[in-house]
């Protein structure tokens, strides 16, 4: 199932996606464009730290490694908060990227040592939680590359398929019924610890919708005044509506400008059959408040994704066995936005849910919680710190994910005020 070659193809796709992503001079690097991200450069050299520790200390830090451990410490994400990260003595660019291909060159020739014999499943796996990490910090750049001001360093993005009229603002019924939820090595060797066991649980019957909210959608929830009514927000989201000011999706532009947006630097219309992104779980909760609606759990989320009712079995994707292609679904992010809504219609669940994966990350009323019997992988601090904190579960993966890291039973979270991420909001309805 997991091979050498396929192994090295990912470590390979995913450093040239990095590389794309800082090529950009040493000023540009070094910046922190908000608080709330680290500088590129930063997140370069901890892409390697992380690779070298996992595949060549054997995750032991006490192990020696290439860099002085006060200059490796920097790099330690627990150790400094993303604000901090500007301040510290880091590599300079040069010696950051030297550093990740000496790790890439020493990981590369462990691959290559590596017996495919049955024996290799601990290691295979390791290689894979490598690939995912980078893949991870490559959206986190885009966002931090997204927050920049000035003239835009990237391009708009490659071209997507049309939508199709029709779709949006329609729902899908999903039945009530058990369901497998999460999945285990057995099918999903590179499935993160917080995926796994599977195990069942019943789901009640309930409408999610088609595809994600629309700016056109999201617009007239603006338009009606949504933002100016406690009624339709909780206690803490108005609370946080007031404090942020919030009155639109982030990079909406106002004024002069309204009706625009602004993205990667470059000022655009905003258009209106593409799902809304970039905003907090606040504004989505009062969004489907406001739409008569509600948002959907993530264990409604993933049934609606990945379970076939016919066979009584989960997809490996919504749409089958096969794996992800451009006709498919919107990912690997190259297209520096969501595709409009309908433009997959190949890409639809079994209960007729269509871009499930891809576009923008869903918001779930659900905290992140292990599922039962969880156990952490060998980067402990992956999933167990956040469980207890307040952050909510986010699905689907947007635009930026890579699709070899991602899987209906990948859960990403995070607090309920961020949206520099590129989150967006599918609806659900009781029935
Ligand atoms: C799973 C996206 C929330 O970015 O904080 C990267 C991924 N963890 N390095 C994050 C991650 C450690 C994580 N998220
Ligand atoms: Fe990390």
């Amino acid at each position: 199932m997991i091979s050498r070659e396929t192994l090295a193809r990912e470590l390979t796709k995913a450093r040239d996606r990095t590389l794309r992503l800082v090529d950009f001079d040493d000023a540009e690097l070094g910046r922190q464009y908000n608080p709330l991200m680290s500088p590129l450069v930063w997140d370069l050299a901890h892409i390697g730290w992380q690779e070298e520790l996992w595949l060549l200390r054997d995750n032991n830090p006490g192990r020696p490694g290439l860099l002085e451990p006060q200059v490796e410490r920097c790099y330690d994400a627990f150790l400094n908060s993303r604000a901090s990260r500007v301040d510290l003595p880091l590599l300079s660019p040069a010696e950051a990227r030297s550093y990740c291909s000496t790790v890439r060159s020493k990981a590369l020739d462990s691959l290559d040592a590596l017996r495919f014999d049955g024996s290799e499943t601990q290691s295979a796996f390791t290689f894979g939680l490598v690939i995912s990490h980078e893949n991870q910090h490559d959206e986190t750049m885009l966002q931090a590359l997204n927050l920049r001001v000035g003239p835009p360093l990237l391009d708009r993005g490659k071209s997507l398929p049309s939508g199709r009229s029709g779709v949006s603002g329609t729902s899908v019924l999903v039945p009530g019924g058990e369901i497998v939820l999460g999945v285990d090595e057995s099918t999903e060797p590179h499935s993160l610890d917080n995926e796994r066991p599977a195990h069942v649980v019943d789901v009640p019957a309930f409408r999610i919708g088609r595809v994600p909210v629309t700016n056109a959608e999201w617009r007239q929830f603006v338009d009606d005044g949504g933002y100016d009514q406690p009624r339709w927000w909780s206690e803490r989201g108005w609370a946080h509506r007031q404090e942020a000011g919030l009155c639109a999706p982030r990079f909406w532009n106002t004024g002069d400008l309204a009706g625009t947006r602004t993205r990667f630097g470059h000022v655009e219309d905003i258009p209106a059959d593409e799902p809304v992104q970039h905003i907090t779980y606040f504004e989505a909760e009062a969004y489907a408040a406001w739409a008569g609606a509600r948002l959907p759990t993530e264990v409604e989320w993933e049934k609606a994704c990945a379970w076939d009712p016919a066979t009584g079995t989960r997809r490996k994707y919504p749409w089958g066995a096969s794996e992800p292609t451009e006709h498919l679904a919107n990912l690997g992010g190259d297209a520096l936005r969501p595709a409009p809504v309908g433009a997959y219609p190949a890409g639809a669940s079994a209960y007729g849910a269509e871009q499930m994966l891809g576009d923008v990350w869903e918001w779930t009323t659900s905290p992140l919680r292990p599922w039962p019997g969880f156990t952490p992988m060998i980067y402990e601090q992956y999933s167990q710190p956040f469980f207890d904190g307040d952050y909510k579960v986010l699905r689907g993966g947007s635009w930026a994910v890579a699709p070899s890291i991602l899987r209906p039973s990948f859960r990403n979270w995070d607090h309920p005020i961020r949206r520099q991420i590129f989150s967006g909001v599918r609806l659900a309805w009781d029935v």
